[in-house]
């Protein structure tokens, strides 16, 4: 199916084909012009390193440029003007819209103001579809494949949204097994739970490492926790070490996170084998070159 000039607000706009169709262009090395004399808006209205910057390479290795802002600081917004009046300016500007915002279904409105296609680049504690683009590609270049893996999933399920679009994201495929590793406060919402076709159960991370292909983590979404008291009550839980993994993992076991990291992944593992956080982000410019290629208009 065609994506040009289409949203993608959700990883499940998305066919297993479609994914296909860009995981081949991104391993591809294409370089191209395809973008020569667009312009891309990019408005983050929440802190972003990887997802704005990977952005703005992918515009511009394909030949195009960008506008935004990388917080309201500095805008019109600090004056009180509305989300929907700064996307209807963009759109007057821009031949798409990346949008990063707090509140779950920020894109989606976006998409329904703006003629232009709108890319959630994570909005709210549950939508990150460039994210698990990301995540899945790393996976079928590394494993040669998504299907028939045991999958660990590790950190803060509730307000995590790269965690649960992964998790969607992998209601295309077929993982042999997903092990859900939360502090009991984490774990995912019903909602998310409700969705999930493949075999799964809650576990702990000791008990199920030796089983685990790959091994997905993410920090504690502090800044999405309603109450402080029970941030402190969960911080720290969590820690994976090189000593760890060593004694109970797979040798070609690896280790995803959306990054940013805090304090849940030692900086022990960085170095060994197990460890594909940083190559990831990295694959974080093709794909999104691959998406944008097959979008703008
Ligand atoms: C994630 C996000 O913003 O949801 N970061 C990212 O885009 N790589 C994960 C996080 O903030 O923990």
């Amino acid at each position: 199916m065609s994506f040009r000039g289409k949203d993608v607000l959700s990883i499940l706009d998305f066919t297993r084909n479609d994914l296909e169709r860009l995981f081949r262009i991104a391993s591809s090395k294409f370089e191209g012009d395809e973008l020569k004399g667009k312009v891309v808006a990019l408005a983050f209205f929440e802190p972003s390193t990887r997802t704005r910057l990977s952005f703005e390479t992918a515009t511009l290795r394909l030949g195009g440029g960008y506008i935004g802002f990388d917080a309201v600081q500095g805008t019109s917004i600090a004056k009180g003007e509305t989300f929907s009046d700064t996307v209807r300016m963009l759109d007057a500007y821009a031949d798409a819209i990346i949008v990063r915002h707090s509140l779950e279904g920020a894109a989606k409105l976006a998409a329904e103001l703006a003629e232009a296609p709108v890319i959630n680049a994570g909005d709210g504690s549950k939508r990150h579809p460039t994210q698990a683009m990301i995540d899945l590609y790393t996976v079928w270049r590394e494993k040669k494949g998504i299907d028939n893996l045991v999958y660990g999933v590790l950190g803060d399920l509730r307000y995590g949204r790269a965690s649960g679009s992964f998790l969607r994201a992998l209601n295309l495929y077929s993982p042999k097994k997903v092990y859900l590793i939360a502090p009991e406060s984490l774990r995912p919402k019903e909602e998310l739970l409700d969705t999930l076709k493949m075999p799964w159960e809650f576990s702990n991370l000791e008990e199920v490492l030796p089983e685990l292909d790959v091994l997905y983590v993410t920090r504690i979404q502090k800044e999405r926790f309603p109450d402080p008291a029970e941030y402190e009550r969960v911080r720290g839980s969590y820690r994976i070490d090189a000593a760890l993994l060593l004694k109970n993992a797979k040798e070609d076991m690896i280790i995803l996170h959306p990054l940013p990291r805090v304090d849940e992944i030692a900086l022990d593992v960085d170095s060994t084998p197990h460890a594909l956080y940083f190559k990831q982000a990295a694959y974080g410019v093709p794909i999104r070159m691959a998406l944008l290629r097959e979008v703008v208009p």
